[in-house]
């Protein structure tokens, strides 16, 4: 029987998930307290670049299975299971900002006249669900109310495969009940076999968090060791590739670069840090690996500065703004970080992105030159600044860059080119721990 589920929060987890549940079959209502956003849904604009998102979103609202509610007591009524997937940011010292979440939970409590089965999407601190269940049943003791913690691991940029692909579902609950309807819910998943975890609410919260951290730390590992092979003229690639034959080690997340950025990584890693103070526990690993991190973002500036001398009245050619490749997002990115230095040194800037410029628009204002042709941005320009690893950057037409620019230089934070190519073309040519 198809279930039905209001999806509170149409952020990018929020989307996704409910088009996603949608597609298993299940009866879906997608609400948010931004009215206006509710509205261009409804009228079919999606307010974020996903690959396979509007495919997904356009077949289910047309089979009927996906509804658009602007009056979030109502979804909360017309629904037997809500998955909260509200924003928690940082707030300035690293910890969590519930706000959002608190208020999520207290509707759901005052608005609920039948029983509800509520899902936890959102990445929330270790102690947070048995909050959620606590305030569920003080405020509203007449509702039999059952509570799940069920993080989510999709990456942007292939968050629709991921949801309908995922290495694990983790269900976070000691209520039996729960934790069948969370298998009806993902039946196809189920029956993919996809691997179920079954455990306790402070587990679950803590398998995302350790989860995003240890891949923090692997990517903060493969950019020091960079960082090493710059001074010593080693080749980070072949390194990356050699440890990644090591079965215990696999060649994912190995990519040295500027720094890992977007909504997740910095966000979680500074949140475990905070759960480490509260329960008196040792996170200095991590504390370094955030440590480590920003800095990055200053060794990218320092090696522009080794090729091209004072960045003052210095052209730069920006390529890239997005937090990585496939999406628009450009929160916590490394490149927003390093335009701002550039700035700041007086360097000018002209920026290409295929997909985030409106983005950045909203960010640097006049403060940039944007470009939707990422040639017409290299004319007369001191150097190519490779910040997000684009495709479109990987096959860029080196002969053509090379008589728009005024001085040959590419610096690709990203590595995606190829090294003696670019020499061979006449470039100067600086990557990340390989030349
Ligand atoms: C991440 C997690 O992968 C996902 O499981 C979780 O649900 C949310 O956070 P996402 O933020 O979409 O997903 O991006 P991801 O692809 O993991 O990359 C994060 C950052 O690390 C990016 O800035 C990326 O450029 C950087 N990165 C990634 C590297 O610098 N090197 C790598 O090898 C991999």
């Amino acid at each position: 029987m198809p279930y039905k589920i209001t999806v509170l929060g149409t952020g990018y987890v929020g989307l996704v998930c409910g088009v996603g549940l949608a597609d298993f079959g299940n009866q879906v209502i997608c609400t948010d307290i931004d009215g206006d956003k509710m509205d261009l849904l409804s009228k079919g604009f999606i307010p974020i670049y996903e690959p396979g998102l509007e495919e997904y979103l356009i077949r289910n609202r047309k089979e009927q299975r996906l509804t658009f509610e602007k009056d979030v007591d109502r979804a909360i009524q017309n629904s037997d299971i809500i998955f909260i997937a509200v924003g928690t940011p940082s707030k300035d010292d690293g910890e969590v900002d519930l706000a959002f979440l608190q208020e999520a939970v207290k509707t759901i409590a005052n608005k609920s006249t039948t029983p509800k089965t509520v899902v936890t999407k959102s990445t929330v601190p270790v102690g947070t669900n048995r909050w959620i269940e606590e305030t569920l049943k003080e405020q509203n003791p007449n509702i039999p109310f059952s509570v799940v913690s069920n993080p989510e691991f999709l990456r942007e940029g292939k968050a629709m495969y991921d949801f309908f692909h995922p290495d694990k579902i983790v269900i976070g609950t000691d209520d039996q009940k729960a934790q069948k309807t969370m298998q009806e819910i993902y039946r196809p998943l189920y029956l993919l076999n996809t691997p179920f975890i079954f455990c306790n609410y402070e587990t679950a919260e803590l398998i995302k968090y350790a989860n995003n951290a240890f891949l923090a730390t692997k990517i903060t590992f493969i950019n020091q060791i960079a960082n090493l092979c710059d001074e010593i003229g080693a080749d980070v690639n072949i390194i990356a590739k050699a440890m990644g034959m090591d079965g215990r080690i696999s060649p994912k997340f190995l990519h040295p670069g500027p720094g890992f950025g977007g909504s997740c990584f910095p966000k979680d890693t500074r949140a475990l840090i905070k759960i480490g103070e509260h329960y008196d526990t040792d996170m200095s690993l991590v504390r370094e690996v955030v440590r480590i991190n920003e800095k990055q973002r200053s060794r990218m500036i320092e090696k522009l500065e080794r090729l091209l001398g004072s960045l003052q009245g210095k052209k730069i050619c920006a390529l890239g703004i997005a937090f990585k490749a496939e999406t628009d997002d450009i929160r916590e990115s490394p490149a927003v970080d390093i335009i701002k230095i550039l700035l700041q040194k007086g360097a000018q800037v002209n920026l290409h992105d295929p997909q985030a410029l409106e983005n950045a628009k909203k960010l640097f204002e006049n403060a940039v030159n944007y470009y939707e042709d990422m040639y017409q941005a290299m004319k007369d320009c001191d150097a190519i600044v490779i910040l997000t690893e684009w495709n479109a950057y990987r096959n860029l037409a080196l002969e053509k860059a090379k008589s728009l620019l005024k001085q040959k230089i590419i610096f690709d934070t990203r590595n995606v080119l190829d090294p003696e190519t670019c020499h061979q073309t006449g470039f100067l040519y600086e990557g990340v721990g390989r030349r």
